[in-house]
């Protein structure tokens, strides 16, 4: 080789290196474009959505227009969106002539490009105040549209009235509106939605609290959001309100329930906005969802959607509310670029919620979260393994299903992330930097690279001796926890450690110091456990604390996965009815892949499976099929 370009070259890698900045072959724009998405957001962009649906419970259909009002750029003729199993009737434009539009071939996971012609920027721009402005696609969805979950009455609590829910994130809002869906591209939107008399529609806006008579519910959003922010939810629906700007929604047989294990809501909003600035939303409510709602909770703008096994009677699982509220900032303001950059939204909010529970409930309780997070992550880890390219932060997602990027990787490694950033600069300068990137960012997307720039510079003050402490390059595109990792230290933990270890020893449950006991210390105490325990002893610490009987969804899947494993069959009937009644994938995987791995659990699951199937949301079943097929 050439000795004077070699020296070059060695300068030039070494400069990207030793400034940690992004992995010179991340450094294509290719790679900041969104690989999940047909749309050309540099020639022609969406800017204001404007939905008009009617609700069909007998048909399982959406159908009426979405219309767009585009930006068009360089001077481009044609604009491309993204759908997946939609039924395209026509499109118009603002002069009331059609369109010529094509769908292309369908492509896994992303589903068919649409692409609409549109011959002079004239036939989108209002030509009076009174016509439409853009482009007006008539179209309905499919019955199994994957982002929507149609309930019958029996799949709720009431029992009267059927229900349905979106959840549009990832990429999933294509399969109920022509958008582009991609998280870099923010709209305004408004929607007119008709649903069957009787029945409350709510969406990701500015929500009613009241039955309109005739069933007709109008939105606004006034903030733009991305596609994947996009929800509605309908059904035999109540509200209740927590305080001055908060509120809980959810079936009438639930929201008293709802109402008292929700109650800190508004000391949450005020904590959070102490921390990082202003809320910006307005309102902050939220709805509890049948218990087929897939995950534990989705941060729909102003209405966070959240799964009903976090009611467990003693406000204990609700660190779920403060992740939810925290992505008002770190997700809904500041958003991810690409999935690619999905640590971004999540390893920000997982680190901004534990700082609300500390602030709500002290430091000892938001510890027990961390360290339960950080013991999570080490597992994941392992059944990544530890050179995988998915436990690095930044994702190569192309040609994949994002979904597979939702990993503790994200969200804990993402958030030990933080804490080592708090641990070098300290609280006070991580805050201040914190609370400026969420203002200079507002309603903007970020991608990893940038990000790893504005660390260096405005956190780190490019201080060679900090960033080669922090060490970027090895957390975000290296794999595994890297040495640096900050440690979490839990006092009630090694408590919990002392009670494990005498029972290791051979103390009998009932002599173990265990009254007071929270979730999370029982969650520490399970996990703790040893793999292989003897039939005698699982009953007997069966009935020193009563697991099986227990309310409590988080304690039940780590029980039963001891049950499973250990062949503690007593549990059975109550698996079988946890895996009917519970939707959320995070609960029901782990005692399915347990079951999976010998014949006759395999056998057990499939048999419970043909019941419970028909109440997961595809999400759910997606992730489930996989297991048993
Ligand atoms: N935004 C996520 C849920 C999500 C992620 C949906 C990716 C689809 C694709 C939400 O904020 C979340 O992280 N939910 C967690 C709750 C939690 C960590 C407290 C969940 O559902 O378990
Ligand atoms: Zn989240």
């Amino acid at each position: 080789m050439n000795g004077k370009f070699f020296a070059a070259s060695i300068v030039f890698i070494t400069t990207l290196y030793s400034c940690t900045s992004p992995n010179p072959q991340l450094l294509t724009p290719d790679s900041m474009k969104d690989p999940h998405s047909f749309s050309n957001p540099d020639d022609a962009v969406v800017k204001h959505l404007t939905l008009n649906l009617t609700v069909d419970f007998e048909k399982k259909i959406l159908s009426g227009t979405a219309m767009l009002d585009v930006e068009m750029k360089n001077n481009v003729k044609q604009i491309i969106l993204d759908t997946r199993d939609l039924n395209i009737e026509k499109v118009i434009l603002a002069d009331g002539s059609k369109a010529k539009f094509s769908l292309g071939d369908e492509v896994k996971y992303t589903g068919r490009s649409l692409t609409i012609e549109i011959p002079s920027v004239e036939k989108v721009k209002p030509a009076s105040t009174l016509q439409p402005s853009a482009i007006t696609i008539h179209y309905s969805t499919k019955p199994d549209a994957a982002a929507l979950q149609w309930l019958e009455p029996s799949q709720t609590a009431s029992k009267k009235l059927p229900f349905l829910f979106t959840q549009s994130q990832a990429i999933l809002a294509r399969t109920w509106v022509p958008i582009q869906d991609s998280p870099g591209i923010r709209f305004t939107y408004s929607a007119i939605v008709k649903v069957p008399k009787g029945m409350l529609a709510v969406m990701s806006a500015e929500n009613p609290t009241e039955i309109s008579p005739d069933g007709e519910y109008n939105f606004e959003m006034d903030q733009p959001v991305p596609a994947y922010l996009l929800a509605l939810s309908v059904g035999n629906i109540s509200f209740k309100s927590t305080g001055g700007r908060t509120g809980v929604y959810a079936e009438p047989e639930v929201i008293d329930k709802a109402v008292h294990e929700f109650a800190d809501m508004e000391k949450m909003v005020n904590a959070a906005e102490d921390l990082y600035g202003p809320y910006r939303w307005h309102r902050y409510d939220l709805i509890v969802l049948p218990p087929s709602f897939p995950f534990g909770g989705m941060e729909n703008p102003r209405l966070t959607f959240a799964t009903p096994t976090v009611i467990a009677g003693d406000r204990s699982l609700t660190s779920l509310v403060a992740h939810e509220l925290a992505h008002s900032w770190s997700g809904n303001l500041v958003t991810n670029a690409t999935w690619n950059d999905f640590w971004i939204n999540e390893g920000f909010t997982v680190y901004f919620e534990n700082r609300i529970m500390e602030k709500v409930y002290g430091k000892d309780f938001a510890e027990m979260n961390a360290a339960l997070g950080l013991e999570g992550l080490k597992e994941t880890i392992k059944d990544l393994g530890d050179t995988s390219a998915d436990t690095h932060l930044k994702l190569n997602l192309a040609g994949r299903d994002p979904d597979d990027g939702v990993t503790d990787v994200a969200y804990i490694k993402g958030c030990f992330f933080l804490r080592l950033l708090e641990e070098t600069v300290g609280r006070e300068k991580l805050d201040d930097w914190m609370r400026k990137y969420f203002d200079t960012h507002a309603f903007k997307s970020m991608n990893t690279e940038e990000l790893v720039k504005i660390i260096s510079s405005d956190l780190l003050n490019n201080d060679s001796t900090l960033i080669s402490k922090v060490n970027m390059n090895a957390w975000i595109y290296g794999p595994g926890l890297p040495a640096n990792c900050p440690q979490v230290k839990s006092e009630r933990f090694e408590k919990v450690d002392a009670e494990l270890k005498k029972w290791n020893g051979g103390a009998k449950a009932s002599s173990l110091e265990t009254k007071h006991f929270s979730t999370q210390e029982w969650l520490r105490f399970l996990q703790g456990l040893p793999e292989k325990i003897s039939p005698e002893r699982m009953k007997e610490m069966d009935d020193a604390f009563g697991f099986t009987e227990s309310n409590n969804s988080e304690i039940l899947c780590e029980w039963f996965q001891h049950c499973i494993r250990n062949n503690y069959l007593q549990a059975n009937p109550y698996i079988e009815t946890y895996l009917i009644n519970i939707g959320r994938r995070k609960l029901v995987k782990p005692l399915y892949q347990a079951l999976a791995a010998t014949p006759q659990g395999k056998e057990f699951a499939k048999n419970v499976y043909t019941k419970a199937r028909p109440n997961y949301h595809a999400v759910t079943y997606h992730t489930i099929d996989e297991i048993l097929k």
